[in-house]
């Protein structure tokens, strides 16, 4: 019977570590019939299947692309999870509001997605400053009475998300429709818009690697169920497995917290 409910990122988590993935799949190899395996990614379903060929990742259960604005599940776009997604939110008037801030460029149309508005930074910008530009683009929603969930990763992107979005939703959706508890969830992340999920009331790893905006929330908030890994991409993944009480197995320790 599968009880784990395995969630990762892909981009510098799962992948960026040829050796790591390789070890990692064997270990998964083992305990396959056990698992859920989720790729939750930034990418758009093209972009997250190309890397799979490139990289051989193993085929997953469900893909939750586009920073959980779109979800297949076995094979098949799960309509629910689409239809939660419509409630406050206002593409067209999102767009039309932004498309005078010359410091957003926006992604290609590749990167955006009916429940997905993305964009890149003219400057790129990290800390503080960041932290400004964010303060003032939830303001002007205000302002204009729009909903969106506001999502920095790497210091350069934007991606704007309806409320029920996010991989951080996307995972609540699958653990509730997989009947499983959260200390069953494992998420995977090392940027802004693994966020969400690494808050969950699940357990959560981040990889040595993670993005400077990943480690101040982390700084800020130092979940108990999240292991901040001192190894890096994939060997994460296999250190979270290896520690937490996950699978049945009794862990190493109480908490996730600092190895
Ligand atoms: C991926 C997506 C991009 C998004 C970024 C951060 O790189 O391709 O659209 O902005 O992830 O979520
Ligand atoms: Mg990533």
């Amino acid at each position: 019977m599968k009880n784990l409910l395995l969630v990762t990122d892909l981009d510098h988590t799962l992948v960026g570590d040829r050796h790591a993935l390789a070890c990692l799949n064997q270990t998964l190899g083992t305990l396959r019939s056990r698992i859920h395996l989720v790729y939750a990614t930034g990418r758009s379903l093209a972009g997250a299947r190309q890397l799979q060929q490139e990289e051989d990742l193993l085929e997953p259960e469900g893909w939750a692309t586009g920073v959980g604005s779109a979800l297949l599940w076995c094979g098949e776009p799960d309509l629910a999870w689409d239809r939660q997604l419509q409630h406050h939110w206002d593409r067209p008037a999102l767009s039309a509001l932004l498309s005078s801030w010359s410091d957003l460029i926006l992604q290609p149309a590749s990167e955006q997605t009916p429940y997905k508005l993305s964009y890149e930074l003219a400057k790129p910008c990290m800390g503080p400053e960041a932290h400004q530009f964010e303060q003032r683009l939830r303001a002007t929603l205000r302002h204009a009475d729009l909903q969106a969930q506001v999502v920095f990763s790497s210091g350069c992107q934007l991606d704007l998300l309806p409320p029920a979005a996010g991989k951080g939703a996307v995972t609540g959706y699958l653990q509730r429709k997989l009947g499983l508890r959260p200390d069953q969830v494992l998420c995977c992340g090392d940027s802004g818009n693994d966020r969400s999920m690494l808050g969950g009331p699940w357990w959560g790893v981040m990889v040595s690697n993670a993005r400077p905006e990943l480690l101040a929330w982390w700084r800020q908030v130092r979940p108990d169920t999240l292991l901040r890994s001192h190894c890096h991409h994939a060997a994460a993944i296999r250190h979270a497995l290896q520690t937490l009480p996950l699978l049945g197995r009794e862990g190493s320790q109480g908490r996730a917290g600092e190895p």
